[in-house]
């Protein structure tokens, strides 16, 4: 008789310490590489785990507009066996913040949320007993840049030394990319137009991290100071959700950042295009770039679905 035929177990981690994901630096540097290699399986594998969270109920919050961190998430609660509920609008506006975290934790067993402010998110974890996610606010978006790295990762394997370059606008992105580049050895450059720097305690902690990974933090005004031999561009809007009525002036301010062949041109030529979607094709990027064979954009969205299940599987 034939043996019946095994699958060994994923390799997992074990499970995140903070228990929440609020910002980048929740999770340690050996949780971060647990997680990417969790990734990595699960991509390869994409039913395992497919009743781990049978039973289970996630929260979803969004303030804001999503396409793919709400699709991603239900996405991956679902193949995970679990099921998600559902609320779009501000996050206690109508009763207090700690009551709705108290309501949330009785019923679900985790809170992803999208807000306006990060004091949102923190204030959540701090009320909730069940693990709170943040999908995006207006400091960071760890879940993007997980998904970034391990899609660099996918690309060039050896993270350490490799040069990636964000131009734009210093926001919530460009904090979780400075932040997680820096502890895995990824040197970093920034450029912006004056005024639009990042967030200066964001810059010290993604710098204190440099100096122990080796890696480096630079943040210019110059583009083609930041992209020069780079192996990965990025990019993103240039007026995020809630800073819709500066659009007009930004539009004209940021113009000289426009990542185009031009600039795209003066990076390494095996360099790869990134943008976390949406993108506003002819502002902060051409429709020639966004489209080329080194745009990995939609290998960036895809993978927050696998990295998402492997958060999830991590946290709960
Ligand atoms: N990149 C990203 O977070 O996309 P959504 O705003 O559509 O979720
Ligand atoms: N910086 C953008 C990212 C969207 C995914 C924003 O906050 O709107």
């Amino acid at each position: 008789m034939a043996a019946t035929a095994r699958t060994s177990p994923l390799r997992m981690p074990a499970k995140i310490a903070a228990a929440n994901l609020t910002c980048d630096l929740d999770l340690s540097q050996d949780e971060l590489l647990g997680l990417l290699d969790l990734t990595k399986q699960l991509k390869a594998n994409p039913s395992r785990y497919a009743r781990a969270l049978s039973g289970r109920y996630i929260s979803l919050l969004f303030e804001k507009p999503s396409l793919r961190t709400r699709m991603t998430f239900e996405l991956a609660i679902k193949q995970l066996g679990g099921d998600s509920i559902l609320n779009d609008g501000p996050i206690g506006a109508r009763e207090p913040l700690k009551d709705v975290a108290r309501n949330l934790d009785r019923w679900t067993n985790a809170i992803v949320a999208r807000t306006f402010s990060q004091q949102t998110i923190n204030d959540l974890a701090h009320w909730s007993s069940v693990p709170v996610v943040n999908a995006l606010s207006d400091l960071y978006h760890p879940c993007q840049a997980l998904a970034d790295i391990f899609t660099l990762q996918e690309r060039f394997d050896d993270l350490r030394g490799l040069r990636l370059a964000f131009v734009g606008d210093g926001n919530n992105v460009a904090h979780s990319l400075m932040l997680t580049s820096a502890r895995l050895g990824i040197h970093f450059s920034l450029a912006c137009p004056s005024g639009y720097e990042p967030n200066p305690d964001v810059v010290r902690q993604a710098e204190g991290l440099a100096e122990v990974s080796g890696a480096t933090v630079t943040i210019t005004n110059n583009p083609s100071q930041a992209v020069d031999g780079a192996n990965a561009v990025y990019t993103d809007v240039w007026a995020s959700m809630g800073q819709e009525s500066e659009k007009e002036t930004r539009l004209t301010i940021f113009a000289p950042y426009q990542v185009n062949e031009d600039l795209f041109a003066q990076a390494d030529s095996n360099a790869v295009f990134m943008h976390c979607l949406p993108a506003k094709r002819g502002e902060e990027v051409t429709d020639g770039v966004i489209e080329s064979p080194q745009s990995v954009v939609f290998d960036q969205a895809e993978n927050r679905l696998h990295v998402q299940k492997a958060l999830l599987l991590m946290l709960i």
